[in-house]
Parts: C-alpha cells; sequence; structure tokens
C-alpha cells in the first residue's frame, strides 16, 4: 500500500517577510505565498523591529488563507501546522507562533517549531509541484549557509543532523553586503543591489585583503568591508569619482572566493558527497557561478525564490521532525536566539 502522503502548513515571520506555503512529504511545493516588508524598512536602511511585527500582524491572516487556496487546500487536508520558532526578532517571531497555535488549537493539529536556519537548509530538498523533481540531496553533506544573520559551515551525516564546524566570527555574509552596499549608496537590501553593480565592474579592479583565522572553518568579513571604507574614503579624499561597479566586484569575487574555498576544504575534509549551499546569499550569480562551474561536487542550491526567507522551508524542515514524531506542546515559547547545532 503507498504510504499516505503528509501534507504541512508552514508559517514564516522572523524578520521582515511574512510568509506561508503548503509542502508534501517535505518536497513537494503546493504553494508558497511571502508579503515582503522591504519597502516599509528601506528608509531606514535595515530592518526596523517594531514596524515589522506590526506589518507581520496587519497581513498574516490574508497570506495564511492565500497559501491555502493557491495549494487547493483548507485545514482538513493538512496533517501539521510548522511555525517558525527563531532564530529572529522577538515581536516577529510572536505574531506567526501565536497564529499557529491558533489554527492548530482551532484544526486539532501538531504544531512544530521550527529552527529557521534549519528551514534554509531545507530549502535545498524544495521543487514546484507542477515541475520535475530535484535529486534529493545525499549524506554525508557539506552546508554553507549564508544569509542576512548567519555565516555557517555545517556538516550533515543525516536528516536533522548538524554539526557546526564553523562560522563567522563578525558579520555574516549578507550583513556584509548589506554595509558595504550602504558605503556606496546602493539601496537596500544590499545584496541584490551589490550584484547589479558588480555586473558592470571588474573583479580584478581591487585585490582586497582576505580574512587569515587560526580557526579552518570559521569566517569573518569585517576587514574586507574595511578595506572597502578605506578605500573609499581615499578616493573621496582626492576629489575623485568612486567606482562603484569596480568596487562592488571585487568585493562580491571576495566574499565568493571565501566561502568556495572553505566550503571545499571542508567537503574534502570531512569526505562529503554531495554540498548544500542555502539562505540569503545563495541568491548571488556570482556564488552560483562559482558552485555551478568550479567543482566536480554535486552541489544542491535553491530556486532563487527560496534563497530569501520563505515558509515552504519551514514546512520542509517540519516534515523530517514529523516523521520521527516530534511534535511540539501548544505552549512553547519564541526562542529568539536558536544555534542550529542544538537542534541535534
Ligand atoms: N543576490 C544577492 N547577492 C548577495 N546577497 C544577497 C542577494 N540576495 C539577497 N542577499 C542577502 O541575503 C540576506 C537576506 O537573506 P535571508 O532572508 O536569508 O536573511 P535573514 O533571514 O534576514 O537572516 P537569517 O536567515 O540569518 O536569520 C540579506 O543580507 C541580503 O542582502
Ligand atoms: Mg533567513
Amino acid at each position: 500500500m503507498k504510504k499516505k502522503s503528509l501534507r504541512i502548513l508552514g508559517i514564516e515571520s522572523s524578520c521582515d517577510e511574512t510568509a506561508a506555503a503548503v509542502v508534501e512529504d517535505g518536497r513537494v511545493i503546493h504553494s508558497s505565498v511571502i508579503a515582503s516588508q522591504v519597502d516599509l524598512h528601506a528608509k531606514f536602511g535595515g530592518v526596523y523591529p517594531e514596524l515589522a511585527s506590526r506589518e507581520h500582524i496587519k497581513v498574516i491572516d490574508t497570506v495564511i488563507q492565500d497559501a491555502l487556496q493557491q495549494a487547493y487546500m483548507q485545514l482538513r487536508d493538512l496533517d501539521a501546522i510548522a511555525v517558525t520558532r527563531g532564530p529572529g526578532l522577538a515581536g516577529s517571531l510572536v505574531v506567526g507562533v501565536n497564529t499557529a497555535k491558533a489554527m492548530a488549537m482551532t484544526a486539532n493539529l501538531p504544531i512544530i517549531g521550527i529552527n529557521h536556519l534549519e528551514g534554509h537548509l531545507y530549502s535545498a530538498w524544495l521543487y514546484e509541484a507542477d515541475s520535475k523533481p530535484l535529486m534529493e540531496p545525499k549524506f554525508p553533506l557539506i552546508a554553507l549557509l549564508v544569509s542576512g544573520g548567519h555565516s555557517e559551515l555545517v556538516l550533515m551525516r543525516g536528516h536533522l543532523n548538524y554539526q557546526h564546524l564553523g562560522g563567522t566570527i563578525d558579520d555574516a555574509a549578507g550583513e556584509a553586503f548589506d554595509k558595504v552596499a550602504r558605503l556606496l549608496n546602493l539601496t537596500y537590501p544590499g545584496g541584490p543591489s551589490i550584484q547589479k553593480a558588480a555586473a558592470e565592474g571588474n573583479p580584478s579592479a581591487y585585490n582586497f585583503p582576505k580574512a587569515r583565522l587560526s580557526e579552518p572553518w570559521n569566517f569573518s568579513f569585517s576587514g574586507l568591508k574595511t578595506a572597502v571604507l578605506r578605500t573609499v574614503e581615499e578616493i573621496k579624499a582626492s576629489n575623485k569619482d568612486v567606482p562603484v561597479a569596480d568596487i562592488a566586484a571585487s568585493f562580491q569575487a571576495g566574499v565568493v572566493a571565501t566561502l568556495f574555498d572553505k566550503t571545499m576544504d571542508a567537503a574534502r575534509e570531512f569526505k562529503a558527497a554531495e554540498i548544500i549551499v542555502a539562505g540569503g546569499v545563495s541568491a548571488n550569480k556570482a556564488l552560483r557561478e562559482a558552485f555551478c562551474s568550479q567543482t566536480k561536487y554535486k552541489v544542491h542550491i535553491p530556486a532563487i525564490s527560496l534563497c530569501t526567507d520563505n515558509a515552504a522551508m519551514i514546512a520542509g524542515a517540519a516534515y523530517y521532525h514529523l516523521i520521527e514524531g516530534q511534535a511540539d506542546e501548544l505552549n512553547f515559547d519564541v526562542q529568539p536566539t536558536w544555534p542550529l547545532a542544538e537542534v541535534a
């Protein structure tokens, strides 16, 4: 007899995206709806926490209704509700978690609180219901998780099994993109703006220094950011125009080379079968190109729309907990700080 498939509604509200999605068996996306607050926060050059939570309250019901409608499903068609429990902004997380609890209680469904970083990793397993199934990532694998708040190298020996190898000791990769974009007067969020500017520039125009760290799997991007700052200041002091495209391209090349080299070293060292690259920065074209063309390893990178925050990844990760019989009581709290390694 064919095993019954499991359909999970995922809810994500950890930062400035309100999202809901329905995913089957951890892989097949039936719907994925994202309401972005990017325009709201752009004038502040970053996320304004109180505004973020208040915006989540306004749109979350509609986002969830849209996700169910687009999946042609009702609550009775679901097997569980998954919600981002942390890490993230407390006030934002509370909106998603309380909504999820109310729904789980009403529909008498299990609820699963998911680590947002675990969600980013499981975005590599997802594909759209109307597209060709993707190959499933093979263990053991090295995962590079590069987002707005994290840069992590993780060894996964199986589902829900995370060994933290290293992480950033200062700025996360996405944060570095955002800060350097601000230095170059480019719009928020910085990653896409740097990528756009870099497309017109020469990646070898500046040789920005790469951090040398005693811990092989750690990252540091603050030195690179400071080198960009000094360069911009020197150019401005000599009354010349700042060559934004060349600086953006050289900075991007530096970040990509660091991320790529460390991931490859880790893959060799830990005898990985395959590699995953996930998180907002994995939307970066230069990074995707490096991982697709410069290595013989099979590299799984989510579709661009699944790199930044979404709820399909939360529903996807929740499936692997559900089949292990793991669900939460209704009284769980949000967890604004929650390292991924604790999940194992
Ligand atoms: N094309 C791109 N190139 C480089 N960086 C990008 C690109 N697109 C998005 N980013 C960066 O990705 C980050 C957003 O990613 P994501 O939504 O995963 O972060 P977050 O949820 O805020 O942080 P975290 O997941 O660590 O809690 C931002 O820093 C943004 O600048
Ligand atoms: Mg994120």
